[in-house]
């Protein structure tokens, strides 16, 4: 039987310890804050930032939400973040990617406080982290390292193909299971399209991480006997529902299934898990700022 990875489960169980921790905060008189900045009006920005909104408030997070229009500039951009910097209440915060094309994306990142960078994003976030002296995990990269724990995969000496290579959650997740500490000590593998006979480097994997974004490009046939299988992909095909569209991963889930003896569904798998993280990293911003 094919292990169904559930990550609302996990998730679930994060979000309970956070809430002990976020209590143990209130007894201080401290409350842990996140800040969303969403620029314009892009649908699935909007909605994965009202998500998280929603999530800072079921655990007891001070959620603030800061929207500026589509037309703004960076020196707009630039001044919300410098009082995001300057605001102790706000311990961590994002500003959500897809930004318009006015923006330089890069410029503010790096303007983000790396001590309040909860994405992970920053560039001496990004140096720490390959330096094996991570301060904030990036959200998705960790989240699948914790639905590995859960599912007892162990990844030391293991063979992982990650499918992908992106900024966000293949590099930094090929470096932590690179390294030596937390669930790691595999041998790595990041394929992107370049790769030259792509089914020949998952086949041969223990665990398969696609992270590309694009719909279901993983199948079964790609899959060895008994591996592990991480869907990250979130990608919106059209389709005959009340909303035009459904939401299918990279992978292809039934025949992957067929092959894998554990595999995460989309959505309800890594999905919650990047949320959860999210606010894992939130406290620990808090943390370090009030400590
Ligand atoms: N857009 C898609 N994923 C993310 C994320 O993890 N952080 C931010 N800031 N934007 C995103």
């Amino acid at each position: 039987m094919t292990d169904v990875i559930d990550g609302n489960a996990v998730a679930d169980d994060i979000r309970s310890s956070l809430e002990d921790c976020i209590a143990t905060f209130e007894d201080a008189g401290v409350t842990p804050g996140l800040a969303t900045v969403l620029v314009g009006d892009d649908p699935a920005s909007e909605t994965y930032v009202s998500m998280k909104q929603r999530d800072c408030e079921e655990v007891g997070i001070n959620g603030v939400h800061v929207e500026l229009p589509a037309d703004a500039s960076q020196d707009d951009l630039n001044s919300t973040i410098d009082e995001l910097n300057d605001d102790p209440e706000v311990h961590g915060y994002l500003v959500q990617d897809p930004t318009p094309d006015q923006i330089d994306y890069r410029e503010v990142i790096r303007r983000i406080d790396p001590a309040k960078d909860v994405d992970g994003f920053h560039p001496e976030n990004v140096g720490r982290l390959v330096a094996g002296d991570a301060r904030f995990k990036p959200c998705t990269p960790h989240g699948v390292q914790k639905l590995l724990a859960s599912a007892n995969v162990d990844t030391e000496g293991k063979d992982i193909t990650i499918v992908g290579r992106s900024r966000i959650v293949g590099k930094p997740l090929a470096n932590l299971l690179l390294q030596k500490a937390d669930d790691g000590n595999a041998t790595v593998t990041v394929c992107h399209s370049r790769t030259q006979d792509l089914a020949e480097k998952t086949r041969n994997a223990d665990v398969v991480v696609a992270a590309v974004g694009a719909p279901e490009l993983v199948d079964g046939s790609m899959i060895g006997e008994g591996a592990v299988v991480i869907d990250v992909g979130v990608n919106r095909v059209d389709a005959d529902t009340e909303k035009g569209y459904e939401l299918v991963g990279d992978v292809e889930f039934e025949s992957a299934k067929e092959q894998a003896s554990a595999i995460t569904p989309v959505p309800g798998g890594v999905g919650p898990m990047t949320r959860a993280m999210l606010l894992y990293n939130t406290v620990k911003a808090a943390s370090e700022q009030e400590g």
